[in-house]
C-alpha cells in the first residue's frame, strides 16, 4: 500500500511537471517564433509587401507560431509508444506470426484514410487563406477607429455584414462537406479494421474450442493481441497527426525561404561624409513588379551636394517613385543611379538610408506618444528629449504639443487609453519634425505641406531652406509657392523628365 501511495503521488507530480513544462515551452515557442518571423519580415523588400501572395505566406507562417508546440511531445510519445509495442508483439509472434500481419493490415486502412483526409484539409486551408484574409479585412473595416466615420456616413454595416456572411458560408460549405466525408470514411475504415481484428480473434477462439490450444495457452496471446491492436492503432493515428502537423509547419519554414533582393553586397561601400559629387541618374527606367507600365523612363539628372531641387508633375507622374528609387526601396529596371560616382547597389542599403531622410505623403500616424512619433525619424534617439523638442520647434509642431495634457508624453491617436487625436495639418507638422531628427545628407519631403494652411506652409519652408543649408533636398509639391524655393525645378510627365 505504501508503495502504491508513493507511486500515486510521484505519478501526479510528474504529470503536472510535464504539463507545466509543456505550457511554458509553448509560450516561449510562440514568443520566439513570432520574433523570428518579425525579424525576417523586416529583412524583406518593399515589393514583397505589395504582393498579395506574400501576405498569404505570412499569414500561414504566423498561424504556426501558436499551435505547433504539441509536435515535439507527440514525437517523443511516438518513440515511447514504439517501445511499449515490443513486449505484446513478441507474445503474439511467439503464438503465431501471421496474426501480426493481420493486425497491421487491420489498422492500415484507417491510417491511409486519416492521411488522405488530413491532406485534403490542409489543401482546403491553403486554398482558403486569401479568403480568410479577406474575412479578417471585412471584420477590421466593420469595427475600427480608422473606418468608423465612413462606415456610419455611408451606412456600410449591412453591406459589410452581408459580405462576411456570404464569404464565410462558402467556407462553411466546403469545410462541412470535407468533415462529413472524413467521418463517413473514417467509420468505414474503422469497421474494416475491426472486422479483420475480430476475424483473427475468432480464429484463435475457434482453435481453443477445437482443442488445438488449451485455455491456459489462450490467455496470454488473447491479452497481447488486444493490447497490440490498441497500441498499433494509437501509433498509426499519432503518425498521421505528426505527418499532418509537419505539413503545416512547412508553411513556417517556407516564409523564411523568401529572400530579399536588395541587400548589402560584399565589401559594401559606405556613404561619404560629406557627399562629393552627389546623385546622378543615368537613363533610369522603372516598372513596378508585375506591372507592364513604366512608372519612370529615361530619367537623367544630377543632384549636386548642397543643391535643392523641386519635383513637380501631375498625379501619377512618378514623383514618389523617383524618391523610392533614391532611397533604394526598389532597384531601377534599366539604367543606373550613381552616388559619388558609384552605383547605388554597391552601397550598404542600411547605411544609405541612414543618410537619407524621406517623409512620404502617406506618412504613418503611429498610436504612440508625441515624443515617439517625432523620434520615429531617428528611433535610437527616442530618449533624447532636447533633440525631440528641438525637432518639434523647427517643424512648428511645438505650439501644438505644449497644450497637450501630457505634452511630449501624450499618447496620440484614439486606439489606446488617454489618446488624443490631432488634425490633419497637426499630424503633418509632427511628421515634418521626423525629418529634423535625422542628420541626413539628403532630405526628401513628398508633399509635406499639403494639409498645412498657407501661413504655416510659408513658415515651414522658410525654416526648411535655412536649416538645410549645405545639404541636399528634394521637395515634391503641387504648389507654386513651395517650388519657388528650390535651386532647380524638374518637371515629370508620365514618368519622363521634361
Ligand atoms: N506600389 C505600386 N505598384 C504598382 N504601381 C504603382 C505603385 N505605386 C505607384 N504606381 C504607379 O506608378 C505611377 C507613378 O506613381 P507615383 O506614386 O510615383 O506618382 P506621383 O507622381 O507621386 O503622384 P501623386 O502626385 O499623386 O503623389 C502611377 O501610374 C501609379 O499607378
Ligand atoms: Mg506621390
Amino acid at each position: 500500500m505504501g508503495i502504491e501511495l508513493a507511486i500515486a503521488i510521484i505519478g501526479d507530480v510528474l504529470r503536472r511537471a510535464v504539463g507545466l513544462a509543456d505550457t511554458l515551452l509553448g509560450m516561449l515557442f510562440t514568443n520566439q517564433s513570432t520574433i523570428e518571423l518579425m525579424r525576417h519580415a523586416a529583412l524583406l523588400d518593399l515589393y514583397h509587401f505589395e504582393e498579395p501572395t506574400f501576405y498569404d505566406k505570412l499569414e500561414k507562417a504566423r498561424q504556426q507560431t501558436n499551435v505547433r508546440t504539441a509536435l515535439l511531445s507527440e514525437l517523443l510519445l511516438q518513440a515511447q509508444g514504439f517501445v511499449s509495442l515490443i513486449s505484446p508483439a513478441v507474445g503474439v509472434i511467439a503464438f503465431s506470426p501471421w496474426l501480426i500481419v493481420i493486425l497491421v493490415v487491420a489498422v492500415l486502412p484507417s491510417f491511409i484514410g486519416e492521411t488522405y483526409f488530413n491532406r485534403k484539409r490542409y489543401s482546403l486551408y491553403g486554398w482558403w487563406t486569401p479568403q480568410r484574409r479577406q474575412l479578417d479585412y471585412i471584420r477590421y473595416v466593420g469595427a475600427s477607429a480608422q473606418t468608423a466615420k465612413e462606415v456610419k456616413i455611408f451606412n456600410l454595416s449591412d453591406f459589410l455584414i452581408a459580405c462576411y456572411d456570404e464569404l464565410s458560408k462558402i467556407f462553411y460549405q466546403h469545410s462541412a462537406k470535407l468533415s462529413v466525408r472524413t467521418s463517413i470514411f473514417g467509420a468505414l475504415f474503422f469497421l474494416l479494421g475491426t472486422l479483420a481484428y475480430y476475424g483473427a480473434y475468432g480464429t484463435i477462439l475457434w482453435q481453443a474450442v477445437q482443442g488445438a490450444i488449451s485455455i491456459e495457452q489462450l490467455t496470454f496471446p488473447a491479452g497481447s493481441f488486444l493490447r497490440l491492436r490498441e497500441l498499433l492503432q494509437e501509433q498509426m493515428n499519432r503518425l498521421a497527426s505528426i505527418a499532418s502537423q509537419a505539413m503545416y509547419l512547412q508553411d513556417y519554414f517556407e516564409f523564411f525561404d523568401i529572400q530579399p533582393q536588395i541587400k548589402a553586397p560584399e565589401n559594401a561601400l559606405r556613404v561619404n561624409q560629406p557627399l562629393q559629387s552627389g546623385f546622378v541618374f543615368e537613363n533610369v527606367g522603372f516598372r513596378y513588379p508585375g506591372s507592364e507600365k513604366w512608372a519612370i523612363r529615361h530619367a537623367s539628372f544630377a543632384l549636386r551636394p548642397g543643391e535643392k531641387i523641386a519635383l513637380v508633375g501631375e498625379n501619377g507622374a512618378g514623383k514618389t517613385t523617383l524618391v523610392k528609387l533614391m532611397a533604394r526601396l526598389y532597384d531601377p529596371t534599366e539604367g543606373r543611379i550613381l552616388l559619388d560616382g558609384k552605383d547605388l547597389r554597391d552601397y550598404d542599403p542600411a547605411d544609405l538610408r541612414e543618410n537619407i531622410g524621406v517623409i512620404f505623403q502617406d506618412f504613418v500616424r503611429y498610436s504612440m506618444t508625441a515624443a515617439e512619433n517625432i523620434a520615429i525619424g531617428s528611433i535610437n534617439d527616442c530618449e533624447n528629449e532636447p533633440q525631440i523638442a528641438d525637432a518639434a520647434r523647427k517643424s512648428l509642431a511645438e505650439p501644438l504639443i505644449e497644450p497637450l495634457p501630457l505634452r511630449y508624453q501624450q499618447m496620440l491617436g484614439k486606439r489606446f487609453s488617454e489618446g488624443i487625436d490631432l488634425s490633419g495639418g497637426e499630424w503633418q507638422k509632427i511628421s515634418i519634425a521626423r525629418a529634423y531628427m535625422r542628420k541626413a545628407q539628403l532630405l526628401i519631403l513628398d508633399e509635406p505641406t499639403a494639409a498645412l494652411d498657407a501661413r504655416a506652409e510659408h513658415e515651414v519652408f522658410v525654416r526648411f531652406s535655412e536649416l538645410m543649408q549645405g545639404n541636399d533636398a528634394v521637395l515634391i509639391s503641387h504648389r507654386f509657392s513651395t517650388v519657388r524655393m528650390a535651386d532647380r525645378i524638374l518637371y515629370l510627365e508620365k514618368g519622363e523628365l521634361k
